[in-house]
């Protein structure tokens, strides 16, 4: 059990450095009554710190160092790298991003410094190097926090030198490159290594998210991912030198598209994340992501940032309704988190950010709803203590989540333009959250062998070894789900050929023909043996089983009567594929057969509309009861009794959850 931190970090961005001397006191006065321990500072105060190429000045960090450790905080000191100064800008332009319609950026915004500019590095590095000396041996500091939210893309020359380096270490001649890439469509052919150009709207890119030469598109996506990786590894190794056991981190985003966490959560000591769920976004789809950060190290992770009721960004910035933002913040526990920290502490008074949700609002004062409501969980997690710090959920069920499948599939011209990835994953995510099983999110080349049932929703790409070890798995007794538009291609994105779903089909006993993609007003029906009825949407494999059962088929179109799910016995175990997007009951029924049949329990017997969650140590299970469904909800029975931890009150039996409502039980294993 790995419990980087002594108790649970309540607090978030705090910039001090934006207000008067007198607004601090204020502010830590005000922080106190609302149980804050943890700021986050120094993000983007790079143009602070170092004032000119020549000079640095870190009188008013130390003061605000001092002041915070005065009052025991723990500090999360970032290190200012993702917003470049003016000066840096005006002197070497290069620093600068070059997008993907081929403009060179001038000084502006942030996350705006190209990840392959020895320039960038350089000034990156130096400043590193002095915050590390300064603050590294000191033992002030609790977390470091790298640059903020990694990510965009460049397409300077700098880069595509870079990415022909990159690509000559991987494919080693030029001969295979074209393999790869299968450059004599459109006769592509390259010759010599300097003939390679980024794929952007200059060269191959259509539109913003489309390409001619997907394989080509892709080995740019893993390059840029690994360009900005570097940045981090840079900035990382530069810390340990003066501070050998402070954890570093870097804020990541959930699902976001740019960068193969999997990968990046290997150089990191912990993850940390940024949840911004938007008034829409379905609860199953925060859990998710909750899951996938808990899973790129299968460790607790940081919640760095969340806001305590608005946002800016979004089109819709709906406050957060009485009681919301402590429920998000339990079920960001639940999944795994070990900090509750917010963006912002106090609310800025101009630029983009002024209407960003914080603990202090432009009126100044803790008498405000969202104040109390911060100071309420402020106040529950002191309370809570270190318990639950370091426990984890111990999940059967592993479903993978795969970026190069992400790219690939989405970069992919047909069959429907409307398949995303992320909703692909989260509708079988969405059926196992909605009836409690414990979930781990898993990457393609994770050890499988603690799970019961792999769910591989468009396993689309499937990467050397993947195959093998998903036949292993199966063979051993394993269930594996899978679906349409899986097995299809290779990691340069070349068919397999001989049949879809090529290295999956013997295991899952069927050969798909063909692949019907329906436009958003079509649908087809569908039938399961037990005379069930359903519907299906965007697209449908037209299959034959060799050797699997069927268990549901096409009713209608001109391939009525052919299977849409089939279930294979396959050594010891079990694939089920499921070759058309079914409707949510079709699915959950789907799923429910083959999670019941692989033996394995949601969290509780009992059924309920709460979300319950479990986090276990080596004695003791604990369950996070939450309600989320906007109505009233029983509490199950194997509660009633128990003693809720946040509130120390007895769970009678029959106690009704109001929306947004929340119980944390501890249940001795
Ligand atoms: C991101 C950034 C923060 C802030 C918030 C606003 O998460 O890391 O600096 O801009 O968004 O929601
Ligand atoms: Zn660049």
């Amino acid at each position: 059990m790995k419990k980087p931190f002594k108790r649970i970090l309540y607090g978030g961005d705090y910039n001090p450095n934006q207000w008067p001397r007198e607004v601090w006191e204020e502010d830590m006065r005000m922080f106190r009554d609302a149980g804050i321990n943890s700021a986050t500072i120094n993000v983007f105060s790079w143009a602070k710190i170092q004032p000119s190429e020549e000079q640095y000045d870190f009188r008013e960090l130390d003061e605000i160092v001092e002041m915070l450790e005065k009052e025991n905080y723990d500090i999360v000191m970032a290190t200012s790298t993702a917003a470049l100064p003016a000066w840096l800008v005006k002197r070497y332009p290069v620093v600068a991003r070059t997008d993907y319609e081929g403009r060179h950026h001038k000084f502006g915004q942030r996350h705006n410094a190209c990840p392959n500019s020895p320039v960038y590095q350089k000034y990156a590095a130096a400043l590193v190097e002095k915050l590390a000396e300064r603050y590294g041996k000191t033992g002030k500091v609790s977390c470091w926090h790298v640059n903020n939210e990694y990510g965009g893309e460049c397409y300077c020359e700098n880069c595509e030198k870079a990415f022909r380096v990159w690509l000559r270490k991987k494919y080693h001649t030029i001969e295979e490159l074209n393999k790869a890439w299968n450059l004599e469509f459109w006769g592509h052919t390259i010759y010599d290594w300097d003939e390679i150009v980024l794929p952007n709207a200059l060269s191959e890119g259509i539109g913003e998210d489309k390409t001619a030469f997907a394989g080509i598109s892709i080995d740019y996506r893993r390059f840029n991912s690994d360009s900005i990786l570097e940045n981090f590894k840079m900035e990382r190794d530069i810390i340990r030198k003066y501070d050998p056991d402070t954890p570093i981190t870097t804020n990541l985003m959930g699902t976001y598209k740019g960068l193969d966490y999997f990968k990046w959560g290997k150089e990191m000591d912990i993850v940390s994340w940024d949840n911004y769920p938007s008034y829409d976004t379905p609860w199953s789809g925060t859990a998710m992501c909750h899951d996938l950060m808990r899973g790129l190290k299968n460790e607790p992770f940081m919640l760095m940032e969340q806001t305590p009721s608005q946002q800016n960004w979004q089109p819709y910035n709906s406050l957060k309704k009485p009681g919301q933002m402590r429920a998000q913040s339990y079920q960001t526990m639940a999944h795994g988190a070990d900090t509750i920290q917010f963006f912002q502490l106090r609310r800025s008074v101009g630029a983009c950010e002024k209407f960003h949700g914080a603990v202090i609002a432009h009126a100044g004062t803790e008498n405000t709803r969202v104040f109390r409501e911060v100071a309420q969980l402020g106040h529950e997690l002191e309370q809570l203590g270190d318990t639950i710090l370091g426990s984890m959920p111990d999940s059967r069920i592993g479903v993978i989540f795969d970026w190069d499948n992400y790219w690939a599939l989405e970069y992919t011209s047909g069959p429907n333009k409307d398949l995303m990835y992320v909703d692909q994953i989260h509708q079988y995510y969405r059926s196992l959250y909605k009836k409690n099983y414990s979930v781990d999110m898993i990457p393609t080349d994770g050890d499988f062998s603690k799970y019961q049932v792999i769910v591989a929703p468009v396993l689309y790409m499937v990467k050397e070894g993947v195959a093998e070890a998903l036949e292993a798995f199966v063979k051993a007794g394993g269930t594996l789900i899978t679906t349409f538009m899986s097995g299809i291609v290779g990691q340069s994105d070349n068919v397999y050929l001989g049949g879809y779903p090529g290295p999956l089909r013997s295991m899952a006993g069927v050969w798909v023909e063909e692949i019907d993609a329906l436009a958003p007003e079509q649908e087809n029906t569908v039938r399961f043996q037990d005379g069930t009825t359903g519907t299906c949407r965007l697209l449908c494999d037209l299959m034959h089983t060799e050797g699997a059962e069927v268990i549901a088929e096409y009713t209608s179109n001109f391939y009525a009567g052919l299977p849409v799910v089939t279930k294979n016995s396959y050594g010891k175990g079990t694939v089920y594929y499921v070759g058309a997007n079914l409707d949510e009951a079709s699915l959950d029924r789907v799923m429910e057969q083959a999670v019941q049949g692989a033996g394995v329990a949601p969290v509780i017997g009992e059924k309920t509309d709460l979300e319950v969650a479990v986090r276990e140590n080596d004695t003791t299970k604990f369950y996070f009861i939450m309600n989320f469904q906007g109505e009233d909800l029983a509490l199950p029975e194997l509660f009633a009794g128990s003693v809720d931890l946040l509130t120390g009150e007895k769970l009678e039996s029959g106690r009704i959850m109001k929306p947004y409502d929340v119980a944390v039980v501890e249940i001795e294993k």
